[in-house]
């Protein structure tokens, strides 16, 4: 249907990946082991997240790895490309293994093999006029960085990801211009294994070590911006959130204050630190209170009020309702992050709230806040996915999602928002990095890979492959 709505010119559409959800081919060509290789299959992996204590080993015996074979993008990029251009993809969203370019992390010299995978991949892309968009760190941590340093709680990994992030720009230079830094960064502030790789030793240390690691993080992610525009002139070095507005259950000026609190902490500490360069007032306050003391050393917070980001990539699922006494409430199941369900949202079936007005909240917050550009980096519907007898797809359900979302991207474009792009989470099926199944699809194309680890690995598109083709060919002016 016609949308009314204009998207600005050169509008980057496309899809987002991240390398270990999707690449397999975990151990081949000098790859080293990282956090995505330990983390099991199935349910047990959500808890695996929250846990204190989680070990990092590999015990294949108890459980079943996803990562380690994913979707076979390793030998399959060309066909998967392919089919991204058949879509008419501006640009593609993916990450590069860490472990694969400094197998251990802390090694001087990189991984040619592994340099050489990626040199493919970009050049593929560009075949096809498809521009890479690169996260640095996508939730892949080398596991001997984990191991032997404690993951981001250890100052001496700043050094080895500046190393890591000036190769890729020295490497890629001709290659990739749109770079951002650490994958959802505030995620860590409700569970730091992702990010930081490390799980926190017990609930009353863990602000102290998230915040810490997160510093040593902020301090990385400048340095790293430092350093490509150094040596790629014109590039565009984004960081990247999680980015949930926070909604007061209703008018109580206490719950409305707590909402906003709360908002502060998760989006706005990381935001500031990347886009203004600099702490937020409140969070001298909200470290105090909750006995958080961080190691700053001398020079650190020039380096972070110096190179700050060109724009702010973000990931927009849902919203979050917030109540300052949430005793006797029911708390939304799925979601991700806290919160109390909220009346007037349907969820997904693993609990998600839908709610696309959010995401045009988001950016007018965003942009009224910070004013530099903002880039959808991920959104999307997981869902079941049932195959017909004739092979068709018909998955209705994803397009209603995607067509309300990006209609209220537009209608943020109309209020004055500046939007870069949008690449839908997950355009191809691959493991979901939450619960590491495969049956939560968010593709356009389908893969044949099923949870237990069965499938040929086959490609299908659904029903949402031409629709989306037809969203990107009419700019959006056709939902
Ligand atoms: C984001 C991550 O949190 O959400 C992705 O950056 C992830 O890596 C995506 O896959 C969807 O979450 P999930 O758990 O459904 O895969």
């Amino acid at each position: 249907a016609k949308s009314n709505l204009q998207f600005p010119d050169g509008f980057l559409w496309g899809g987002a990946t991240a390398a270990n959800q999707l690449e397999g081919a975990y151990d081949k060509d000098g790859k080293g082991p990282n956090l995505a290789d330990v983390l099991p299959g199935g349910k047990v992996r959500l808890e695996k997240i929250k846990d204190y204590g989680f070990d990092f080993e590999i015990d294949t015996y108890k459980y079943y790895y996803p990562n380690h074979e994913g979707i076979d993008f390793y030998h399959r990029y060309k066909e998967d490309i392919a089919l991204f251009a058949e879509m008419g993809f501006k640009a593609f969203r993916m990450s590069i293994a860490w472990s694969r370019i400094f197998p251990k992390g802390d090694e001087k010299e990189p991984n040619e093999a592994g340099l050489a995978f990626y040199d493919k991949v970009f050049d593929e892309l560009h075949k096809h006029g498809i521009e890479p968009v690169v996260t640095i760190s996508h939730y892949e941590m080398p596991l001997h960085l984990i191991k032997e340093y404690g993951g981001w709680r250890s100052r001496e990994v700043i050094g080895f990801f500046e190393n890591y992030a000036t190769t890729l720009f020295k490497r890629y230079k001709d290659k990739v211009k749109y770079w951002m830094t650490f994958n959802e960064i505030n995620g860590a502030v409700f569970h730091p294994i992702l990010g930081l790789g490390f799980s926190a030793k017990d609930e009353e240390s863990r602000l102290q070590e998230t915040f810490q690691g997160l510093h040593h993080q902020f301090v990385a992610s400048s340095l790293a911006v430092k350093a490509g525009h150094e040596i790629i002139p014109g590039s565009q070095i984004g960081c990247m959130l999680i980015y949930a507005p926070v909604y007061s259950a209703d008018c109580n000026p206490e719950n409305v204050f707590f909402a906003l609190r709360e908002e502060q902490i998760f989006d706005y500490i990381c935001g500031d630190v990347h886009v203004r360069g600099e702490y937020p007032v409140f969070a001298k306050r909200y470290f105090k209170e909750n006995n958080i003391n961080l190691e700053i050393e001398e020079g650190d917070l020039d380096i972070i009020k110096k190179y700050t980001v060109d724009y702010i990539g973000f990931s927009y699922y849902m919203s979050r309702t917030e109540k300052k006494d949430k005793s006797g409430e029911s708390s939304v199941e799925g979601n991700i992050m806290d919160g109390v369900k909220n009346p007037f949202l349907k969820a997904s079936d693993w609990g998600w709230e839908i709610d696309p007005v959010g995401l045009r909240i988001a950016l007018n917050q965003l942009y009224d806040r910070y004013r530099v550009p903002l880039f959808v980096v991920e959104n999307g519907l997981g869902a079941y996915d049932k195959i017909e007898e004739d092979g068709s797809i018909h998955d209705d359900y994803r397009i209603d999602y995607l067509r309300e979302h990006i209609r209220e991207i537009g209608e943020a474009v109309e209020d004055g928002v500046d939007v870069m792009g949008y690449t839908a989470w997950g355009c191809i099926d691959l493991v979901s990095a939450s619960t590491g199944e495969m049956s939560k699809r968010y593709g356009f194309i389908y893969v044949d890979k099923q949870d237990e680890g069965t499938g040929t690995l086959e490609r299908k598109k659904k029903k949402s492959f031409n629709w989306y083709q037809n969203v990107i060919k009419t700019n959006g002016a056709e939902l």
